[in-house]
C-alpha cells in the first residue's frame, strides 16, 4: 500500500503526545520523514526517539522538501495560519492543530489558500472522530431523518472543563527559550480584550465545533452573557435554540457534554477527557412518548486523537473532504467572533478568567 510521506511542525505537549504518537503507530499508512522545530535539542531528542530522519529549525525547509506530501502542524494559535499558508503555497497537504486562526481574516485566507492549491486542509477537532461521537451522529441523522422523536427543539453544549491531561504523562522538554510570537487579532479587537477573546476561541471553539456537527449548522448569535467567568451563548439554530455554556471549573474529571433535544426526547454525548486515550463519548439515547427507553449504546474503545490522524492519511491516501476541513471550521471562527463583536463588554475589576494570564499588545 502506498504511504503518505509526513512532515511535523512543532514538537511540543501536543505534538509529541496527541499526534506523533499516534502517527508512529501508523506504518502502514505514513512514515514520518522530517521534523521542522526551532528548539534544536528539543527537535533532535524527538526525532531520535520517533526515528525521524530529517531535522529542520523551520517549516519552510519542510516546503522546500520534494519528498515531504503532507504536514501536521503543532505550534500555537497565532501561527497555524502563518506556517500554513507556506505549506500549502508549496503543495503540501496540511493538518493543522485547533482553532483554525485567531482572527476570521485568516481563517479565510488559509481556507481559500487551500482551495485554489487543491490540497487539503484539515482542522484538528478530534472529538468528531471519537467513536462515541460518530454513534451519537449517526443515531441524530436517523432520528432527524424519520422523524420518530419528533423536531429538534433545543440544543446545548456544555463545558466546565477540569482535568484535561489525565496522566497522559510527560513529554520530552528541554531548558531552551520559546520564541516570541506575534499575536494575530481581529481587527476590531481591542487589543485589551485580547486575553478573553483568544482563551475563548481556544478553548471553546471545540464547543462550536461539536454543537455543529451533531445538532446542525446554527444561523448566526442570538445572544451571549460573556462578562462572568462562565460564558453563555445563545445560537439561532434557524427554528430553535442552542446555548453553550461554558467556563472553568477545577474538577477532578472533564466536564462536558452536549445534548439534542426533540419534542419526544434526546440525545446526550458525554465527552471524555482530551488526553484520556482508549476511552470513547458515553452515550444517551431517551425515547419518550410511547417507547419510553433509554438506551446507552456501547461504542469502540478508540482514542479520538488516534483515529483523527488515520482519517487524515484517508483523506491523502482517498482523496477523501475532510470530516473536519478547513472550510468548516470557518464557520467556528465566523460565530465566535460574532459572539464576541456584539456582545463582549469589558469585565468591572480584576480579570476572573483561568486562562492566558499574560497580557497581550499588538505588536
Ligand atoms: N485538540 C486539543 O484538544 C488541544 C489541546 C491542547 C492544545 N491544543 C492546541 O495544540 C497547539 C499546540 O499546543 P502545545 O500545548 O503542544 O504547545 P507547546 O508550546 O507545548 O508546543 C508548541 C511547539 O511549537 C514549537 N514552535 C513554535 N514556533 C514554531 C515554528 N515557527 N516552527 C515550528 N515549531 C514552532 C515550539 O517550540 C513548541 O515546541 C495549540 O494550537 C493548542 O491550541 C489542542
Amino acid at each position: 500500500m502506498e504511504k503518505v510521506r509526513l512532515g511535523f511542525v512543532g514538537a511540543g505537549f501536543m505534538g509529541q503526545l496527541a499526534h506523533l504518537a499516534n502517527f508512529a503507530e501508523l506504518k502502514e499508512k505514513c512514515e514520518v520523514i522530517a521534523l521542522a522545530e526551532p528548539k534544536e535539542k528539543l527537535a533532535r531528542a524527538v526525532a531520535a526517539r520517533y526515528g525521524i530522519p530529517k531535522v529542520y529549525r523551520d517549516h519552510r525547509k519542510l516546503c522546500e522538501d520534494p519528498e515531504v506530501e503532507a504536514v501536521v502542524e503543532v505550534t500555537t494559535d497565532f501561527l497555524h495560519v502563518p506556517i500554513a499558508l507556506d505549506l500549502i503555497e508549496a503543495g503540501k497537504h496540511v493538518m493543522m492543530e485547533k482553532p483554525i486562526a485567531t482572527c476570521l481574516e485568516d481563517a479565510r485566507r488559509a481556507v481559500e489558500a487551500a482551495r485554489s492549491r487543491g490540497v487539503k486542509l484539515m482542522v484538528g477537532y478530534m472529538k468528531r472522530y471519537d467513536p462515541g461521537v460518530e454513534r451519537a451522529k449517526a443515531i441524530l441523522d436517523e432520528l432527524k431523518d424519520s422523524g420518530e422523536l419528533g423536531e429538534i427543539v433545543f440544543a446545548r453544549a456544555h463545558c466546565l472543563c477540569g482535568n484535561w491531561t489525565c496522566n497522559i504523562g510527560q513529554p520530552i522538554r528541554t531548558d531552551e527559550p520559546t520564541s516570541e510570537v506575534r499575536p494575530r487579532l481581529p481587527e476590531w479587537l481591542d487589543p485589551e480584550d485580547a486575553r478573553a477573546f483568544l482563551g475563548f476561541n481556544n478553548v471553546f471553539c471545540h464547543n462550536f465545533n461539536l454543537l455543529r456537527f451533531l445538532a446542525g449548522d446554527a444561523e448566526g448569535v442570538r445572544f451571549a452573557e460573556l462578562s462572568g467567568p462562565t460564558k453563555v451563548v445563545v445560537l439561532d439554530m434557524g427554528g430553535y435554540a442552542a446555548t453553550l455554556e461554558l467556563g472553568g471549573i477545577s474538577a477532578h474529571r472533564w466536564e462536558e457534554h452536549t445534548q439534542v433535544y426533540f419534542s419526544h426526547g434526546w440525545v446526550r454525548v458525554d465527552t471524555p477527557p482530551p488526553m484520556l486515550q482508549q476511552v470513547p463519548a458515553e452515550v444517551e439515547v431517551y425515547k419518550a412518548g410511547k417507547a419510553r427507553e433509554v438506551v446507552r449504546p456501547v461504542p469502540e474503545w478508540e482514542w479520538s486523537f488516534a483515529r483523527q490522524a488515520e482519517h487524515f492519511l484517508d483523506c491523502i491516501l482517498n482523496n477523501w473532504e475532510p470530516r473536519s476541513s478547513g472550510e468548516d471550521a470557518l464557520r467556528d471562527m465566523e460565530l465566535i467572533e460574532e459572539t464576541f463583536r456584539r456582545f463582549f463588554r469589558k469585565p468591572e475589576g480584576p480579570p476572573k478568567s483561568i486562562w492566558a494570564k499574560r497580557r497581550i499588545s499588538r505588536g
